[in-house]
């Protein structure tokens, strides 16, 4: 217990070379919750790290409500009416907006992107590999999911690389490099009431209103027309406050998530060349490879949530209001789940990994499509190359909140 009490994970600096495993292996070791103090105007949160603990939190949105927001930021009443999403809605009105979205996600849904995929995966390598020596996350891993979101919100490819701005503006809230304004300056108070306080917020709204104008009442099948013309099945329409915010987070949410995903594996896999030898010599291993690609990267590190009543949890007196955090990185590490949760095994089966929550109503909506690109993404690179190699230093991501890579430049030697 004492051992574990200065660790605080509200302190970025322990997430500064990418993910604190040690800690959360010793967190896992104490038998109680975990408190980590905040600064103010933060007023700390009490962190679970255990997997079969992290699946109480998240099957239970009644006592672990997501309404009061899911990252670290504390809001006000009027920041969470005027910035709430789905992600941040409880009970019929998530069912229902999760209904009118669910359609275009399911695995059948996103097959049909597949020919896509294909042709989007082939181009990205072949352009990256004709290089030889490149930065792997801006030739490969940032480029090709947003290029499937643009597929699905069915805007030009032009458009990429503005969307790419302005997840990294939004997303890499607590890193200098990405942010506008640092969510402790005052100057973002002018923000409070758009998502992650970022001006880039407005843009994309601005960007969204553009296209909801040019798809209101006609017939489309890409998502932004599932938003403007879509029936709610509670008969409540979706506000234009609904639009931006849902709209924002679907141009946030498979990002950020699958680009890391996607540069962890890749990194993964230079560190363990026996895995990568594998699956040259068994590609039909390739769908339970893509499950521990996906545990092993762990790219979101939480999605908080808050007690709405004073309970006991594990011997824990949480308290009504008070922060409650799920680390899902650390629940892809517990050892009562997973036989050898530090090595990387691409035969692993079952994995049960909660890369995408797990469980609860909020489980990610993009999982199959998230999965269905990675699998083409590595099934081509991984029977194209001989070997890769790091020529410089990993640059991670300053955030306790997504597990992300910057830079990774790499050499690639073809087969
Ligand atoms: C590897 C890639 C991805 C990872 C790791 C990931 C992870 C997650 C996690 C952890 C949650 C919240 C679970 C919870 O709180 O219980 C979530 C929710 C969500 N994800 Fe993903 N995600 C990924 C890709 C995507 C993609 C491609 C999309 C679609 C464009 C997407 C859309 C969403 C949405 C809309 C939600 C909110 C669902 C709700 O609140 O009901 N995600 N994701």
């Amino acid at each position: 217990m004492s051992s574990t009490k200065s660790i605080n994970l509200a302190d970025l600096d322990l997430f500064e070379n990418g993910a604190p495993w040690k800690a959360f292996d010793e967190l896992r070791a104490s038998d109680t919750l975990h408190w980590s103090d905040e600064e103010a105007p933060n007023s700390g949160f009490w962190s679970v790290t255990k997997f079969h603990e992290i699946v109480k939190v998240l099957r239970d949105p009644d006592t672990f409500t997501s309404k009061h927001f899911t990252n670290l930021e504390e809001v006000d009443a009027e920041q969470e009416e005027a910035r709430r999403s789905l992600l941040e809605t409880d009970g019929t009105r998530h069912r229902a907006m999760r209904r009118l979205l669910q359609g275009e996600f399911t695995p059948q849904a996103v097959a049909k992107y597949e020919t896509f995929l294909r042709g989007l995966t082939a181009t990205t390598l072949d352009n990256a590999f004709a290089k030889g020596e490149f930065d792997f996350v801006e030739e490969v891993a940032a480029d090709f999911p947003i290029r499937v979101l643009a597929k699905i919100l069915d805007v030009p490819d032009s458009d990429t690389g503005q969307l790419i701005e302005w997840g990294n503006r939004m997303v890499g809230f607590d890193d200098p490099e990405h942010a506008d304004l640092m969510m402790n300056d005052p100057e973002s108070e002018k923000y409070r009431l758009v998502p992650f306080r970022s001006p880039a917020a407005l843009e994309v709204f601005a960007y969204g209103d553009e296209l909801a104008r040019q798809r209101r009442g006609k017939d489309g099948k890409d998502l932004v027309s599932v938003l403007v013309n879509g029936e709610m099945s509670d008969g409540i329409p979706l506000t234009e406050r609904d639009f931006h915010t849902n709209f924002l987070l679907l141009v946030v949410a498979g990002n950020e998530t699958t680009r890391h995903t996607i540069t962890h594996t890749m990194n993964n896999l230079i560190n363990n060349p026996d895995q990568l030898a594998f699956l040259q010599e068994n590609p039909d291993q390739i769908n339970w490879a893509v499950e521990e690609f996906l545990r092993y990267a762990s790219p979101v590190y939480h999605f908080r949530r808050t007690a709405t009543r004073d309970v006991e949890f594990n011997g824990t007196m949480i308290k009504a209001g008070q922060k409650v955090v799920p680390w899902f990185a650390s629940g892809n590490r517990d050892s009562t789940m997973f036989e050898n949760p530090n090595k990387m095994d691409v035969t692993r089966n079952p994995n049960e990994h909660m890369t995408f929550g797990r469980g609860g109503p909020h489980m990610c909506l993009g999982n199959a499509l998230a999965r269905i690109e990675l699998r083409i993404m590595f099934e081509d690179l991984i029977g194209r190359v001989d070997k890769v190699e790091r020529t410089g230093d990993l640059d991670f991501l300053r955030s306790n909140f997504v597990h992300g890579i910057k830079r990774m430049p790499v050499k690639v030697t073809l087969r």
